[in-house]
């Protein structure tokens, strides 16, 4: 007996392209949609089974595309709308399916309705944003942005503020305005006719602002946190009901919220009823972890073996039988993962990365394997903070270290380990200038571990990170246990090894991951856990882990 019900979205892989960073065709040094169509084999090569794409539409790029001003035209930089016909049809001619990413929370102030909105007070579009009047001649509340500073944003025009949760350019759209949920939905609808086969939902959970009151103030913090009034409400979750009823239910789509929370709002997101989404993103042990300070996220905590298991562990006992998960370690928002949980060194990148993505892709959820993940791909370690594109560093670095509230040596450091330019630098095809990249100059800098780490030099190597990433992702679509089978967490105060077994219709799948650099004890015999299925290491020793030993044994 199968413990969920069958859904190919369950079955599926998804990888993640970062556009921007993926491949230019045209040598203009901004990897492009034509880039992409030009990678297609590769990515059916990795036998992945869903595209997911960061947002391709009309943009100014404050931040890389998740500001919008037009959702139904393509970014220029990344080509036109017959390059993603064009794409579309080989994701599709491949067997593979395409997921967009549907950033509604917010436009970009260049957007159309938005210029109209400022214009005045009494235009018919002022209602589709969030004006608020002044409150003793300052904002209208205390709530921060994600971006630094306050989430308000005074507009000289017309003398009323409007509401940022990002960036001052993007302001948050009204909800609550029947008419935006009608554009929306109809925008949804119309791409959906287009042939796309689901949407990745951008910050979906805070698009059902409650109310307007201050935010707690948390020890050291400068503003007000706006969750307690932005996030999970009941109004989130009625307009996603809506958009289910008149959108999604209307089509076959793969649909996940990055939306964070706790266990409980995740099994309202993504339901087994259906009511809402397929599944949603947990961030816990992402972004969560890290959030120990007034800093927010900005730390060298990275992320130690006893918290990311308690995390990931708690949400998939909780979600079991309820709701389904998404899993992963890394996205565009987060540093590489080999960095960060593994060990880049040379000497045990590739190990710590095939075991990282055993420990993934063995877990119930469905797997997102970010582009480069699968050559093991490294943070870039800038050093100074001109070499940051990414706008959530600017204003970080204006609002703690130009403001002489944090030291510029500590800050450094904690970029080099947690900033999302990391995952941004160009993807590494091959040993060519720009790792192949580009022709031109890239965006941004290519790591220059190029030579060491790339897509060419992988595919030669029957024993790199690439292959093994090819082998988890056959054995899920071999293995029925390895999506269905139930979640049962092992050794969990074991100081060094990450253990969890999978359960089927009288079947035991065993998941035994070594996080350290040292070779260790394992309580587990493996005589009794049956055949091995996939192992980064050629053989084993009886009652040990070697270091960052990954090995899948299923009875
Ligand atoms: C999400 C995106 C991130 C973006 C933000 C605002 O968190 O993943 O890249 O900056 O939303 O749209
Ligand atoms: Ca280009």
């Amino acid at each position: 007996m199968k413990a969920d019900k069958w859904a190919w979205w369950k079955e599926a892989v998804v990888y993640q392209i970062y556009p921007r960073s993926f491949a230019d065709s045209n040598g203009d040094g901004i990897g492009d949609l034509n880039g992409v169509t030009e990678h297609l084999d590769y990515l059916k090569e990795l036998g992945v089974d869903v595209i997911w794409c960061s947002p391709f539409f009309a943009s100014p790029n404050y931040d890389n595309g998740y500001d919008i001003s037009d959702y139904r035209a393509i970014m220029k930089e990344f080509g036109t709308m017959e390059d993603f016909d064009r794409m579309l049809a080989g994701i599709h001619a491949r067997g593979m399916k395409l997921v967009m990413d549907l950033v509604v929370n917010h436009s970009s102030e260049e957007h159309a309705w938005f210029v109209e909105s400022r214009k005045s007070r009494d235009n018919p579009y002022r209602d589709y944003y969030i004006w608020r009047d002044g409150v003793d001649g300052g904002e209208p509340n205390n709530w921060g942005s994600c971006f630094s500073g306050s989430a308000w944003q005074l507009d000289e025009a017309t003398g009323q503020y409007y509401l940022h949760l990002f960036t001052k350019q993007q302001p948050d759209l009204n909800w609550a305005n029947p008419k935006v949920r009608d554009e929306i939905f109809d925008m949804m609808t119309w791409w959906c006719k287009k042939g796309i086969d689901g949407f990745r939902m951008d910050v979906i959970g805070m698009i059902g602002k409650e109310n307007y009151n201050d935010g707690p103030v948390y020890p050291g913090a400068l503003y007000g946190d706006f969750v307690p009034s932005c996030q999970h409400t009941e109004t989130t979750h009625r307009y996603l009901k809506e958009m289910r009823e008149r959108v999604l239910d209307k089509f076959d789509l793969l649909t996940v919220g990055e939306c964070g929370g706790t266990p409980a709002d995740a099994i309202r997101y993504s339901n087994d009823d259906g009511s809402e989404l397929n599944m949603s993103f947990c961030f816990e042990h992402t972004d969560g972890i890290c959030d120990h300070t007034e800093m927010g996220k900005w730390s060298d905590h990275g992320g130690p073996l006893d918290e990311v298991r308690e995390v990931l562990n708690r949400w998939q006992l909780a979600l079991q039988g309820k709701a389904w998960n998404s899993v992963y370690l890394t996205n565009h928002d987060q540093p590489r993962q080999v960095s960060r949980f593994g060990n880049d060194s040379p000497l045990w990148r590739e190990k710590s990365a095939k075991m990282l993505g055993t420990l993934i892709h063995m877990m119930r959820g469905t797997p997102y394997v970010y582009q480069g993940e699968e050559l093991g791909m490294t943070n870039i370690y800038f050093k100074s903070i001109d070499q940051y594109q990414d706008v959530e560093v600017h204003n970080a670095w204006k609002q703690w270290v130009l403001s002489g509230r944090v030291n510029a040596t500590d800050m450094l450091r904690w970029f080099a380990k947690i900033a999302r330019d990391n995952a941004r630098t160009p993807m590494q095809w091959n040993s060519q200038p720009n790792a192949g990249f580009t022709t031109g100059t890239p965006w941004l800098p290519v790591n220059n571990n190029y030579l060491e780490i790339n897509a060419e030099k992988a595919l030669k190597d029957p024993d790199s990170v690439f292959y093994y990433y090819k082998k988890l992702i056959a054995l899920r679509h071999t293995h029925d246990i390895i999506v269905y089978g139930e979640f049962i967490p092992l050794l969990e105060n074991d100081p060094c090894v990450y253990a969890y077994r999978r359960a089927l219709d009288g079947k035991e799948l065993t998941v035994l991951c070594n996080w350290t650099d040292k070779t260790v004890p394992c309580a587990l015999s493996s005589d009794e856990m049956g055949e091995e299925l996939i192992s980064n290491y050629p053989e084993h020793k009886e009652g040990f882990l070697y270091p960052y030993e990954a090995r899948v044994m299923l009875k």
